[in-house]
C-alpha cells in the first residue's frame, strides 16, 4: 500500500518567526500514530531550510525545497543547487510548479523541468513533478494529453525504480489558489489516467509511486478527494500556512489508510 505523503508548499509566505512557530505547532499537534502512516512534507521558502532543520530535529515532519537549479555549480547568480537544498536539510524538491511555469519571470518549460527531475535526483532529494492542465486546456478537452505530454516529458531519461525516486503532483492550474477545487472524480481521472502512463514509461513501480492531488484543498473537501483509489495525499498551498487546517487534511489522508 502506498503511505500517503502530505506536503505544504509555503510558496513566498511566513517571516522567520512565524515559520518556526508553525512548525512548532504541526510538531506539537502530530500524533506520532498519525506520523507512522502519513508522511509529512514542508516546503518553506529556500532560507528557513536550515532552521527550521533545526526546529525540526528528532520529528517525522521533512523538509522540501519548492525549486533548484539544474547545474551542480558555478556562475549562476541567485541560483541553488539540489547539493545546496539537501545540506540545508530538504528531502524533497518541488519542479515544475503551475507558478513557475506560467506566473514567474524565467517560465520553466518540459525540458527544464526533466533536467531539473534529474539533477534533483543526482543531489539525492525526491523530485515532486508537478503537471497539470489550464482552464483553457481542460475546456478543449485535452487535460489528458496535456497530463500525458508533460508527464512523458519530465522523465525522458529517468529510471525509477522505488517510491523514493519519484512523486508526481497533479495541479489543474484553474484549482491553485482560486477555490475552485477539482471534484473528487475529476481528479481521480487524472490521476488513473497518469498512473498508467507511468506504468507504461517505469513499469510496475508505478504502482508505489504516489500522485498527489494539489488546487484548494481545504479540511473540508479533503477527505473526499483523499478517498479516490488513485489519490496519495495532497500537495497544499494556503491552507497549509495555518496549522489547524494543515492537520486536519493530514487526518483527512489518515483515514484512506485506516
Ligand atoms: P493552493 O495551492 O492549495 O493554495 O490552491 C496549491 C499549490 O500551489 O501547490
Amino acid at each position: 500500500m502506498r503511505r500517503p505523503l502530505v506536503a505544504g508548499n509555503w510558496k513566498m509566505n511566513l517571516d522567520l518567526p512565524s515559520a518556526r512557530t508553525l512548525v512548532g505547532a504541526i510538531r506539537e499537534g502530530l500524533d506520532a500514530a498519525v506520523a507512522q502512516r502519513v508522511e509529512v512534507l514542508v516546503c518553506p521558502p529556500a532560507v528557513y531550510l536550515f532552521p527550521l532543520n533545526e526546529a525540526l530535529r528528532g520529528c517525522p515532519v521533512r523538509l522540501g525545497a519548492q525549486n533548484l537549479y539544474h547545474e551542480a555549480s558555478g556562475a549562476f547568480t541567485g541560483e541553488l543547487s539540489g547539493a545546496m537544498l539537501a545540506e540545508a536539510g530538504a528531502k524533497y524538491v518541488i519542479i515544475g510548479h503551475s507558478e513557475r511555469r506560467h506566473t514567474i519571470g524565467h517560465l520553466e518549460d518540459d525540458r527544464m523541468v526533466n533536467l531539473k527531475l534529474k539533477a534533483a535526483r543526482r543531489a539525492g532529494l525526491t523530485p515532486i513533478v508537478c503537471v497539470g492542465e489550464t482552464l483553457s486546456e481542460r475546456k478543449s478537452e485535452s487535460t489528458l494529453e496535456v497530463l500525458t505530454f508533460q508527464l512523458t516529458a519530465a522523465l525522458v531519461g529517468v529510471s525509477v525504480q522505488t517510491p523514493e525516486d519519484l512523486v508526481i503532483a497533479y495541479e489543474p492550474v484553474w484549482a491553485i489558489g482560486t477555490g475552485h477545487n477539482a471534484t473528487p472524480q475529476q481528479a481521480q481521472e487524472a490521476h488513473a489516467h497518469l498512473r498508467a502512463r507511468l506504468r507504461e514509461l517505469v513499469g510496475d513501480v508505478s504502482q508505489e509511486v504516489r500522485i498527489l492531488y494539489g488546487g484548494s484543498v481545504t479540511p473540508q473537501n479533503a477527505a473526499d478527494i483523499m478517498r479516490q483509489p488513485d489519490v496519495d495525499g495532497g500537495l497544499i498551498g494556503g491552507a497549509s500556512l495555518k496549522a489547524d487546517s494543515f492537520l486536519a487534511i493530514i487526518r483527512a489522508a489518515l483515514a484512506k489508510v485506516t
